[in-house]
């Protein structure tokens, strides 16, 4: 992967003069994994976090004209901060020329489902087949001829929150006027049943009043705040027993399957087998994440009866409090390509929601000098994507 990355243009700069800059989004937890690792790191850093939702964001970026990397941290939980974010980061990025980890693409993308499937068509990347309708008459007329079951999408929302299968067409149809109305489609927010373990889950929630309500008037604030409205999403129904959850970062590779739980939805269940991912598997999610320099990225996808991948999510972040994101005979390890061949090391890598191993590839990149990504024959952007 060091092949893929140029020097920057102030080489020399001594490991231990590093200054990372966090941008932090309107949650108070999303970034504090990267100051758990941050701050355990055995290297010195120094740490700024500024928070790229308030008034005064730009006076304190300009003012870190220092910094090696600004560590970007985008928000999932509403469209409107998601918006914030992608255009202050792309200021950041494209006006101001800052190095940013993960890239503005990866951003780009994450929790937003138009622009996921608008970058998968363009790089050539097999996905269901989907359609982004602005015009009621169009979303229309393709519900009166689509092969049903039909999948319709929020672009934001995680955990199948925003996600419905349609196996009758008045229903869709019914789904279509909503989205084109005042009133707009607003993801799931109530207790998760496909979860599993629920009799214990309600249990808990019952210990803990309180912060239960508080919880759950969050989960509802969000979930209905902006709804989605004036366009739709709509995509071919992949058949699938269970997801394919891969995650590639710097050159460590990982893959299990996410399996059903209650219900059809296989996000938002947690339940998971340890299947390693075939090598054929690991050439593909390398193919894909290279095609634009994704290097901190879980890639969710569908494999069909005839072995045929259909990337369903590509995400910067995701959520798994597993130490490790793969296990082979019981053993976590990774993947790690040597020549043709990929091989199994064995070891605990995904620590702290796998923030430790993304730290280690932006020291790693920061401390060769390498940080800006060499342009692809495509990219005619100064440096990383
Ligand atoms: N095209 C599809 N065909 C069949 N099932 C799908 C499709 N898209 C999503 N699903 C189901 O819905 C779940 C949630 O969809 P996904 O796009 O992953 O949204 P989320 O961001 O909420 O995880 C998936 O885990 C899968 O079970
Ligand atoms: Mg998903």
């Amino acid at each position: 992967m060091t092949a893929n990355y140029t020097q920057r243009t102030s080489p020399g700069k001594r490991a231990d003069d590093f200054r990372l800059v966090i941008l932090r989004n309107e949650s108070e937890y999303d970034h504090l994994e990267w100051v758990e690792s941050i701050s355990r790191s055995t290297r010195p850093i120094s740490l700024v976090i500024i928070d790229l939702t308030r008034d005064d964001w730009y006076e304190k970026v300009a003012a870190e004209a220092g910094a090696d990397c600004f560590i970007v941290r985008p928000p999932g939980a509403t469209a409107y901060f998601k918006q914030l974010y992608d255009e202050r980061l792309f200021i950041i990025r494209y006006v101001l020329g800052k190095n940013i980890y993960p890239t503005y693409e990866e951003v780009a993308i994450y929790e937003n489902k138009r622009m996921l499937d608008y970058w998968m068509k363009a790089n050539n990347v097999p996905h269901p087949a989907t359609r982004i309708f602005y015009h009621l008459e169009d979303a229309l007329y393709f519900t009166e001829r689509c092969n049903l079951p039909v999948v319709g999408k929020t672009a934001i929302g995680a955990g199948g929150s925003g996600v419905r299968i349609f196996r009758e067409r008045s229903q869709l149809k019914t789904y279509i006027l909503k989205t084109f109305s005042d009133k707009g489609l607003m993801r799931t927010w109530g207790p998760n049943l496909r979860k599993g373990n629920i009799p214990k889950r309600i249990l808990k929630r019952l210990a803990h009043i309180p912060s239960t309500i508080s919880y759950f008037r969050k989960k509802h604030q969000q979930a209905t705040v902006d709804p989605q409205k004036w366009f739709v999403i709509l995509q071919d129904f992949i058949p699938a027993e269970f997801e394919w959850r891969c995650v590639r970062i710097g050159d460590s590779f990982f893959g299990h399957k996410k399996l059903p739980g209650k219900g059809e939805l296989i996000s938002g269940t947690s339940r998971v087998s340890w299947e390693v991912p075939p090598p054929r598997l690991l050439d593909f999610i390398e193919e894909v994440t290279d095609k634009r320099g994704f290097y901190s990225q879980a890639v969710d996808l569908f494999e069909d009866a005839a072995g045929n991948y259909f990337v369903n999510e590509l995400q910067c972040y995701f959520g798994s409090k597993n130490p490790h994101q793969m296990l082979r005979n019981g053993v976590p390890g990774r993947f790690v390509r040597k020549g043709k061949e990929w091989i199994f090391e064995e070891g605990t890598f995904n620590t702290n929601n796998s923030h430790d191993l993304r730290l280690s590839h932006v020291i790693s990149l920061i401390d060769q000098g390498l940080f800006s990504k060499k342009r692809k024959p495509q990219d005619n952007s100064a440096s990383q994507t």
